[in-house]
């Protein structure tokens, strides 16, 4: 699989390493508060699985699944929910995560829908965040690494469904992309 790879981003301890700082700042700024974490399936949940051990808080999780790829390296802007309940979040402080944040149009559509169900709060959290302009408007309040617009996977990111289980996250070789579309 690493074969597969242009070339690593972050390695396993350097994203662990960053993961630390990141559940320090979420740990501190909801300290008083009972924290919701809703993880969006399946691309977050290995930094969902890493990040949540390291917060030493009472916290629920709740995990959206949703599609908006369709097994292609490009968005269709497209979003739907594969499931049809919505997590119960009235009134709770929720923190969205996901793997990344690229064109937008997913963690906006979630973040509306969510809103809908009249939280206290919301917060969003992803790993990744592709340097470029979006689609729709949505801010990240914690991010893990600024990355440039390229198609990476592993450490969950997946490519038609590949490569989530690769430890580090790396650039795909552009070929791979190009071969199976
Ligand atoms: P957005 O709706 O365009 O912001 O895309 C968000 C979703 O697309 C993420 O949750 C990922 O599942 C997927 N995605 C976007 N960029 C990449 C990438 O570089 N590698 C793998 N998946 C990606
Ligand atoms: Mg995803």
């Amino acid at each position: 699989m690493q074969a597969d790879l242009e070339r690593i981003l972050f390695d396993e301890a350097t994203i662990l390493r960053r993961l630390d700082e990141i559940a320090a700042q979420i740990s501190n700024d909801y300290r008083d508060r009972e924290l919701t974490v809703i993880a969006v399936l399946n691309g977050s949940l290995v930094f969902m699985s890493d990040l949540m051990r390291r917060i030493p808080l009472p916290l629920r999780l709740d995990c959206l699944s949703v599609a908006s790829y369709h097994g292609r390296a490009e968005t269709t802007g497209e979003v739907i929910f594969k499931q049809v309940a919505l997590p119960d979040v009235v009134d709770r402080h929720v923190l969205i995560l996901d793997d990344i944040l690229d064109s937008g149009h997913t963690l906006a559509f979630i973040r509306e829908k969510l809103e809908t169900a009249k939280p206290r709060s919301v917060r969003v959290c992803v790993l990744l965040q592709k340097k470029k302009e979006r689609a729709r408007l949505v801010d990240a309040d914690y991010v893990g690494f600024e990355i440039e617009d390229e198609f990476v996977v592993g450490y969950g990111l997946d490519f038609m469904e590949r490569y989530r289980n690769l430890p580090c996250i790396g650039v795909l070789r552009k070929e791979l992309i190009t071969q199976t579309n």
